[in-house]
């Protein structure tokens, strides 16, 4: 079963197509971060026309590339359909519907959080349920228990920033630049992690809170507890120690929490997805630190992708879950 996956919910615009729910034949994506770079953040406004001039090349790229796939073969069309800005997702839900139309072709929308967990069916190895996955992107961080297929409770979230937001945050308060995730993992490698920073671990749930960390680094930066000048013969942290020290007062809390997640349910696997699950010491950490076996899909799997969208449309559409061409964008979706 071959899937046209279709992804605008933020600032990459991605078509892919996947088969069997495993195979990755295409996988096309226009990042618009240089344009947003400018800004020091997404611009809602920006992103959907960028999506508008993109959408169409990137899916014609998509089905031009695998040899042997025409809209004939086609057999199903998977679309994000929220949590994401409205303007964005109008864009791939539309194109979506449209090529459906023209091809008589299935559809089912897609919450965007679903499809990241489902990266990890596109990885060599294939996920055992139970499992509980830890998802952190720009905008959340969840960790849900799954049982099967579309079977999903989360246990926890982030009750303030999602721990991506909280990377681009501290970035660019160590003025490192956006996207800051990628940057604060850069200026690490050159760091210590000097700077003492607070953690919360929240005892007695599975939530998440990450502004602390954050308001503590900048009160740090504010009473001149790092140094931002270069000047050599400070003994004060720098902009790279502080980096190192915010990057592992994240990740350990992240890690502690989902080993012990994974240990109470006695789960077979733990998965990561979203963005931040390509920051390399997040997969080094967790496992070096679990028992349990840890699948982590490949960087560029992690990060917004059309893959992720048709691995998973591939299992709506063998529980019979399509939608009919009224689909429309849900910019606040939950997952449950
Ligand atoms: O999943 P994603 O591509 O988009 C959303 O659905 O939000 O995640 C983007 C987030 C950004 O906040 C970015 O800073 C973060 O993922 N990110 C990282 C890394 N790469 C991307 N955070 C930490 N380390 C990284 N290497
Ligand atoms: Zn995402």
């Amino acid at each position: 079963m071959k899937i046209l996956g279709i992804e605008t919910s933020c600032d990459e615009t991605a078509a892919a197509v996947v088969e069997d729910g495993v195979r990755i034949l295409s996988n096309q994506i226009a990042s618009q971060v240089e344009i947003h770079a400018r800004y020091g953040g997404i611009v809602p406004e920006v992103a959907s026309r960028q999506h508008i001039l993109a959408i169409i090349p990137i899916v014609e790229q998509a089905m031009a590339e695998p040899p042997g796939v025409s809209w004939d073969s086609l057999d199903g069309i998977a679309v994000t359909i929220g949590p994401g800005l409205a303007g964005s997702l109008l864009v791939g839900v539309n194109v979506a519907k449209s090529i459906a139309l023209a091809h008589n072709l299935p559809l089912t929308g897609i919450n965007h959080l679903e499809g990241h967990i489902y990266a990890n069916w596109l990885s060599n190895c294939q996920p055992d349920f139970p499992l509980i996955c830890l998802i952190v992107s720009g905008g959340h961080s969840d960790l849900v228990l799954m049982k099967g297929h579309g079977d999903y409770v989360v246990l926890g979230r982030t009750r303030d920033d999602a721990a991506g937001e909280a990377f681009d945050k501290a970035a660019r308060i160590l003025g490192l630049g956006y996207p800051g995730g990628p940057a604060i993992q850069e200026a690490a490698q050159n760091g210590t992690a000097s700077l003492k920073l607070p953690r919360a671990w929240l005892k007695g749930s599975h939530d998440f809170s990450f502004s602390g960390v954050k308001t503590a680094l900048l009160r740090s930066v504010e009473g001149g507890m790092v140094s931002l000048s270069t000047n050599q013969n400070s003994r004060l942290p720098t902009p790279s120690d502080a980096a190192a020290s915010f990057q592992e007062a994240v990740i350990d809390v992240l890690v502690t929490k989902t080993v012990a997640a994974a240990k109470e349910y006695r789960v077979e696997q733990i998965l990561l997805a979203g963005g931040v699950a390509s920051n390399k010491l997040l997969r080094h950490w967790l496992v070096e630190n679990s028992p349990i076996p840890v699948l982590v899909p490949e960087p560029v799997l992690c990060t917004d992708n059309a893959a992720m969208i048709a691995a998973c449309g591939y299992y709506h559409f063998q529980a019979g879950k399509t939608d009919g061409l009224d689909l429309d964008v849900v910019p606040s979706l939950k997952l449950t």
